[in-house]
């Protein structure tokens, strides 16, 4: 069964950081409690001309040019989510447009809350089988700040904005991917579209609840579909939503947490961005090497989750 591998990656985040304390100057809130509660300290809002779109184009800019990829072998580009430019035209659309891709190329949006890259890499995967070109464009792409209520402290400090983009192709590498959801709006839902201004809403505890039920179930499902130990996986990339989540997660896997990558605490929650631009800052800080496995796991709304075992 043919793998997928990433051949490079690339990550845009916005230029404004937000700290703590300056989000406990618009709520009732504290560094202290976010910090303990979260494990986030900061995160970046766009400003000026940055939106999803533009995060979007950056990220894959970086991601094809390092992959060294001639954009007339790309077969597709699919952004994971919920937080596009415009209703339609897609984000996809709006980077080929960027990034002059060329026209005989499918680019579509696809929705599936924090699970969106993983369900993304899988689409991928999908279309290379059918197609003769060798790549395909895969981003996670958010501006949450565009849908967040700052006057909601329980979800106005989760979250942040970036983008993270892979190139990949097909490969005889060990791989394995699970997807699942169960359709519930009541933990999770976004207002819209129409004419409401688009708005989070979140149970926070049943969120949590699912959370640290679902990322380890995705890990040991791909365990066992790949026949590897835990102890043979070289890192975790868990979405970044909440530190507490993860620690929870690896404790009820028995694995070392300093196998799940963190960096909640820089950027927040970026929904279906955390894994690419966790997958990025990996592989720019040499923590990445040819030959490791990976696992990369996700929930979110939908409910969503899914898990993709990836070798490098
Ligand atoms: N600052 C200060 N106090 C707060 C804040 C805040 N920002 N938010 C809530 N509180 C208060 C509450 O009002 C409550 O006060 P009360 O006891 O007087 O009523 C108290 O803190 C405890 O509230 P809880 O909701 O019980 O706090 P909890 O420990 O559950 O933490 C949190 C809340 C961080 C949201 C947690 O439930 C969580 O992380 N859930 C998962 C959320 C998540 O990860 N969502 C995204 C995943 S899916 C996706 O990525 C889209």
């Amino acid at each position: 069964m043919k793998g997928l591998r990433i051949c490079a990656t690339g990550r845009a985040l916005p230029r404004q950081i937000v700290t703590n304390d300056a989000l406990s100057r618009r709520v009732d809130t504290s560094d202290a409690w976010i910090a303990s509660r979260t494990g986030i300290r900061e995160r970046r809002f766009c400003c000026g001309e940055e939106t999803a779109a533009s995060l979007a184009a950056d990220a894959a800019r970086l991601a094809l040019e390092r992959a060294g990829a001639d954009p007339g072998q790309l077969c597709a580009c699919i952004t994971a989510t919920v937080t596009p430019d415009y209703a339609s035209p897609s984000v996809s659309c709006l980077v080929q447009q960027r990034l002059g891709l060329p026209e005989e190329l499918a680019c579509f949006d696809l929705s599936a809350g924090c699970t969106g890259f993983i369900y993304a890499l899988q689409a991928a995967r999908g279309l290379l089988l059918q197609d003769a070109r060798p790549y395909a464009l895969v981003i996670g792409a958010e501006q949450l700040s565009r849908i967040t209520d700052f006057t909601d402290r329980n979800t106005c400090v989760l979250f942040g904005d970036g983008a993270g983009a892979a190139v990949v192709t097909l490969d005889q590498v060990p791989y394995a991917c699970t997807l699942g959801s169960r359709g519930d709006a009541a933990p999770l839902w976004i207002e819209g579209p129409g004419p409401a201004h688009p708005v989070i809403h979140m149970d926070g505890q049943a969120v949590f609840r699912f959370a640290v039920e679902a990322l380890p179930r995705c890990v040991r499902t791909l365990l066992e579909q790949s026949a590897l130990r835990g102890e043979e996986i070289d890192w975790f990339v868990p979405h970044q939503a909440n530190a507490r989540i993860v620690s929870a997660a690896a404790r009820r896997l028995g694995l070392p947490l300093e196998r799940f990558y963190q960096n909640m605490d820089r950027y927040g929650n970026t929904s279906a961005a955390s894994i690419p631009i966790a997958l990025d800052e990996m592989d720019r800080t040499g923590l990445l090497r040819t030959g490791q496995k990976v696992i990369c796991a996700g929930f979110g709304a939908g409910l969503t989750w899914g898990g993709v075992l990836l070798t490098l």
